[in-house]
């Protein structure tokens, strides 16, 4: 598989490529990369995989040194599903001199995550920015899985007049419902079993709409439940938002929702989401 590392050989790389598609990861892919570079491949020609651990996106005290490396495998993964070329930029590449510049989408960053990673999106606003500029691709793809990612990107893309189509793509899960993430990697066996709870709390309150409640505390207290019978598991949020700014909808619920959640398991921060529509 090509893998380049720095702007200038990506540059020349792309010189003459047409109708570019690119995927932005941070690597050790999987199941869910997958499908991103499949989807991508189906509709453009030349497809490119930014493979890059961001570091402006990551916390003090989150996960950014124990991030999953693992660029051989990735390589594979990349040739396997049809990519042409993989941008693997150092963090020295993709910041030789001290940032400067931010993006910041209010309000769509405000809500879930938001609330709890402070300038998490806005460091992924931020490198998300970098990558299209230095890629210039025709369409970009994101997982549904990361839903509140995807609506900041969608909304920059808007807001700044960028010329690229953002494509989301569904959320691709292991047989028992668990969302697939390279964070899973973190788990435990017992972990692993109890993390299946949070897409069973997600289905839980997608069937209670479904069948008619509309009452928001009705809703959550139907999910929670599933969660609190784990012990394994910490909530950090579920909320019941609207699918545009993910802001948190108020009773009755109408029209289309998102049930969105964030749980601990251990040292593992999980998220997941599901869309109904209420009408
Ligand atoms: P990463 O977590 O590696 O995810 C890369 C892309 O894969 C994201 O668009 C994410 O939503 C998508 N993805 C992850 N798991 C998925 C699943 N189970 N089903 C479908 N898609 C899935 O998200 C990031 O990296 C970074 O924040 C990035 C956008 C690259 C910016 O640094």
């Amino acid at each position: 598989m090509r893998a380049v590392h720095t702007v200038n050989d990506l540059r020349d790389a792309l010189e003459s490529a047409e109708q570019i598609g690119l995927v932005p990861t941070m690597g050790a892919l999987h199941a869910g990369h997958e499908k991103l570079i499949e989807m991508a491949r189906r509709e453009c020609r030349t497809i490119v995989v930014s493979i890059f651990v961001n570091p402006i996106q990551f916390g003090p005290n989150e996960d950014y040194s124990r991030y999953p490396r693992t660029l051989e495998q990735d390589l594979e993964a990349c040739a396997r599903c049809g990519a042409d070329l993989v941008f693997a930029p150092s963090v020295e590449e993709m910041y030789p001199l001290p940032q400067l510049t931010f993006v910041e989408v209010t309000r769509v960053s405000e809500h879930l995550c938001g609330k709890f990673r402070p300038g998490h999106f806005r460091g992924v606003a931020t490198v998300v920015l970098k990558l299209l500029n230095i890629v210039q691709p025709q369409r970009a793809y994101f997982g549904e899985k990361d839903l509140q990612q995807l609506q900041v990107i969608r909304r920059m893309v808007l807001d700044v007049n960028l010329p690229v189509t953002v494509v989301g793509v569904p959320t691709v899960r292991e047989a028992d419902g668990l969302a697939r993430s390279s964070r899973n990697k973190y788990l435990s066996e017992e972990e692993r079993r109890a993390a299946p709870a949070l897409y069973q709390a997600l289905q839980a309150a997608v069937s209670g709409i479904r069948e008619g409640e509309r009452d928001v505390t009705k809703v959550k207290s139907t999910a929670l439940e599933i969660l609190e019978r784990q012990p394994l598991i910490r909530v950090e949020y579920l909320e019941i938002v609207d699918p545009d700014e993910l802001a948190p909808v108020s009773t009755p619920i109408g029209a289309s929702v998102r049930i969105a959640a964030a749980i601990w398991i251990g040292s593992t921060r999980l998220i997941d989401n599901l869309f109904v529509n209420a009408v």
